[in-house]
């Protein structure tokens, strides 16, 4: 019988073929880092709803969902007609825009801790701009960044990574505090011995929006209660977590506002953007004053010409008045439940070590057994990478996209408000195939 990955080699000769010159083009043969993949990465050409279908004409179930913005499924028609629409009026009209107003009006009702906000073109720029605002706005600069959390790609965001970062000045890293996810008394030491502080910014579900959580109610609360004290901004980056975790994020969810935060990929309708928002004294630190001495020594500066672009502006408007009006997130959330409840019943049943956790339609698997209540996993988080680093998880990618489902990273599930309950019982049959395959080969 064949093995998982000679199957994989036979099942995708089109986009082993592609491979070949995408290696002369780009490096490592693709154009974002989580998509490297060997023998080679999967080529695909369209999407619909909660399915993809790639170059060999093989068919998906899809749970990366566009790293995790589509909510709303691949082309939603209420977001196609609004793009389409706007082609025809123009991508760029290098003015103010009501599109953009509708978009900033969209985000405010979902998100009351939003006072005033500043338009992007991706996450990493959303979290570049609220920690420079946070600097300029407490004249202080440091960072707190929580270990493993993920705020893009910039010299800061990097920062704690576990990879060497060459290319990055050390001394952008000199102003960036670490302290490990979850424990409060970590962040209590750093700012009584610290006082230039600025932020303490985090993913508010855990790293990986949730696959190394924590006991999210009380761990926010201490985190707000203590910045509040110690005159230091929090910002929550749910450019994830934003209208996933709830219709009002991870914030809403628990009940905590922030003080900043950052948010892409829902936010822009699945188009590239992104967005921070919050308080408006901190937001204002970007308004020019008319008081050339103010403006000039203390404004924080921001140009972009891709900010709150027209086409990204009406699939983002559309997008959150649509999780605003419908059971959007009630649907991706009973999809998310009943296929973490399914994956859970087959490793008892196959009796393997192994389980799913996770909160509203953010599914983490992790091959190793916790007696954890299968929302917020209470494995000590090296565990949970340890496990997460085995080649059981590699074949278990490497499987299902054998058997027609493609998730997120090789073990997460994203699932969006198009999955059915026909999508999930087809990924759950697939899962205990591919768990049995594993075992045969003796990975796990
Ligand atoms: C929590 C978080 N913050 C920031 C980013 C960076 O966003 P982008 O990829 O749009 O730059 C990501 C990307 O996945 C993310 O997951």
């Amino acid at each position: 019988m064949a093995t998982i990955l000679e199957e994989y080699i036979t099942k995708h000769p089109g986009s082993a073929r592609r491979y070949e010159e995408s290696t002369t083009i780009f490096p490592g043969g693709v154009t974002h880092d989580s998509r490297y993949a060997m023998p080679f990465p999967l080529f695909m050409t369209h999407g619909s709803g909660p399915r993809k279908w790639d170059v060999d004409g093989n068919e998906y179930i899809d749970y990366v969902s566009g790293h995790g913005a589509l909510l709303l499924g691949h082309s939603h028609p209420e977001i196609a007609e609004a793009v389409s629409q706007q082609i025809l009026r123009g991508t760029h009209l290098g003015a103010s825009t009501d599109e953009e107003l509708r978009w900033a009006r969209a985000i405010k009702a979902l998100i009351p801790s939003i006072e005033k906000l500043r338009f992007h073109s991706s996450g990493t720029e959303a979290t570049l701009m609220a920690m420079r605002l946070s600097r300029a706005y407490t004249g202080k600069d440091k960072i707190i960044k929580l270990q493993d959390h993920f705020h893009g790609w910039h010299d800061y965001a990097m920062a704690g990574s576990d990879r060497a970062a060459p290319g990055i000045p050390l001394a952008s890293w000199e102003s960036m505090i670490i302290v490990p996810s979850g424990d409060l008394n970590a962040v209590e030491d750093a700012l009584n011995s610290d006082s230039e502080i600025a932020a303490l910014i985090l993913e508010p579900t855990g790293a990986h929006y949730g696959q190394l959580p924590f006991d999210a109610p009380s761990y926010l609360k201490g985190l707000r209660d203590l910045t509040a004290q110690h005159g230091v901004v929090l910002i929550f980056d749910e450019v994830v977590t934003g209208f996933r975790a709830s219709p009002g994020g991870a914030q809403v969810r628990y009940g905590i506002n922030p003080d900043l935060t950052t948010m892409a990929k829902i936010v822009a309708g699945a188009l590239p953007g992104g967005a921070v928002g919050g308080k408006a004294e901190i937001i204002d630190m970007i308004a020019h004053r008319g008081d050339p001495e103010w403006d000039n020594t203390h404004r924080v500066y921001h140009p972009g010409t891709f900010n709150g672009n027209p086409l990204t502006a009406v699939a983002g408007a559309t997008c959150l008045e649509i999780i605003a009006s419908q059971p959007i997130n009630q649907q991706a959330d009973a999809m998310g439940a009943r296929l973490k409840v399914g994956i859970n019943d087959i490793f008892g049943k196959m009796e393997m070590a192994g389980h799913a956790h996770g909160i509203a339609s953010m599914i983490h698997v992790v091959m190793a057994d916790c007696g954890c209540d299968r929302e917020l996993c209470t494995m000590p988080h090296s565990q949970i990478k340890e496990a997460t680093a085995s080649p059981a998880v590699t074949a278990l990618k490497r499987g299902l996209q054998n058997l027609g489902v493609d998730i997120m990273g090789r073990d997460a599930f994203l699932v969006s408000a198009t999955h059915t309950e026909q999508e999930v019982d087809q990924t759950l049959a697939a899962f205990e195939t591919t768990l049995a395959a594993i075992r045969d080969e003796g990975l796990a």
